[in-house]
């Protein structure tokens, strides 16, 4: 099979992409697939590249020698990439290991769809509504999950009226504070602040619109933040439930996930059966509820009322060596090559 292994892209989290692409090609099977790797700058421009895992992962692969600047080809002749030369690099299935915007938000997976080659994970729809904080909102809602309180704005909304946004932003949480303000499309944390007073939310807010035009101001959350790992198409599993033990006791931000090693990840062990059963059938409804395929990774708090409320769904969840998705998969039994070859089964399915 010819598999590409797509990463990097126009994203804020390029350099994710990175670490979770060098993870995969340190674990796949070579054996197996006729792999072509091929790399996307944070300007745009497409590479097909022979750089080692380690390359990828610190970004020099941008300047390995064997790089050929490539496109998708849409021509319908020959489905793959083509070089600048004309040459035609056919392709069976594509995983693109990306995350964020332009990746994990339905274009990449549009892309794929035009070009007639299928692509590991939820297709489009599912992609563009799990990014979206503030759609995400309305189609879990659609499950009876509980949620965070919120209240969503605009940029342009704010940029009019501020004082009157924030008013209304007081009104709907009763002045309480803290809040969590997030750009609707992101990942990894990028744009998110937890806020303590006004001053704190107007500042936020302004930082939040630099990177999304819409933007989510969520009531605070306190309970432990676990995740489910969910695999397959139609009659898709759940695996048993992680936790984030986060360096940062104020928030899981970007520094926290992949710079201190004091965060951690570990399998939740202490939970009543029902509700370990509850959770994992939540995750399963709300990945059938987005249309997903493949997988994702379902996110919760579990509060110290024993509330059960839904965060967020990541349908491109990461895969570093210290990410939840395949440590999950690992914790049931399948090895992260073993993971790596269910995930391209479900897509050539
Ligand atoms: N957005 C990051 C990659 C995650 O959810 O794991
Ligand atoms: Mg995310």
């Amino acid at each position: 099979l010819k598999l590409l292994i797509l990463f990097g892209g126009v994203s804020n989290e390029h350099e994710v992409s990175r670490m979770s692409t060098a993870s995969i090609l340190d674990a796949i099977d070579k054996e197996k697939y006729e792999i072509t790797k091929a790399g996307i700058t944070k300007t745009g421009e497409w590479f097909v590249t022979c750089a080692s895992p380690s390359d990828i992962k610190s970004g020099a692969w941008e300047t390995d020698r064997s790089n050929v600047r490539v496109t998708v080809n849409l021509t319908g002749t020959c489905k793959g990439l083509r070089t600048v030369d004309g040459e035609d690099i056919p392709i069976d299935c594509v995983f693109a290991v990306m995350h964020g915007r332009n990746a994990e938000d339905g274009s990449m997976q549009g892309l794929w769809q035009i070009a007639g080659i299928p692509c590991v994970g939820p297709g489009v729809m599912a992609s563009a509504v799990g990014m979206d904080k503030v759609t995400a909102k309305l189609v879990a809602a659609s499950t009876g999950v509980t949620q965070a309180a919120y209240y969503a704005t605009d940029r342009y909304r704010f940029s009019k009226n501020p004082l009157g946004e924030i008013e209304n932003i007081k009104k709907k949480f009763n002045g309480e504070y803290p809040l969590f303000v997030k750009p609707s499309n992101s990942g990894s944390s990028v744009g998110v602040t937890k806020v303590n007073d006004e001053k704190e939310l107007f500042e936020a807010i302004k930082l939040a619109a630099e990177i999304d035009h819409r933007i989510l101001v969520e009531e605070t959350i306190t309970g432990r933040e676990i995740e489910v790992a969910i695999l397959g198409n139609k009659d898709a599993k759940a695996s048993r439930i992680g936790e984030i033990l986060s360096a940062n006791d104020q928030l899981y931000d970007y520094e926290a996930k992949y710079h201190n090693s004091a965060s951690k990840t570990v399998i939740v062990d202490d939970l009543p059966e029902d509700v370990e059963k509850e959770i994992r059938q939540t995750a399963v409804d709300i990945f059938n509820a987005f249309d997903c395929r493949g997988l994702s990774r379902v996110d919760f708090f579990y509060t110290d009322e024993g509330k059960i409320v839904f965060n967020e769904i990541n349908t491109l969840p990461g895969f570093t060596s210290i990410s939840m998705y395949p440590q999950l998969w690992q914790d049931m039994g399948i090895s992260y090559s073993e993971l790596i070859d269910k995930l391209i089964y479900f897509a050539m399915e």
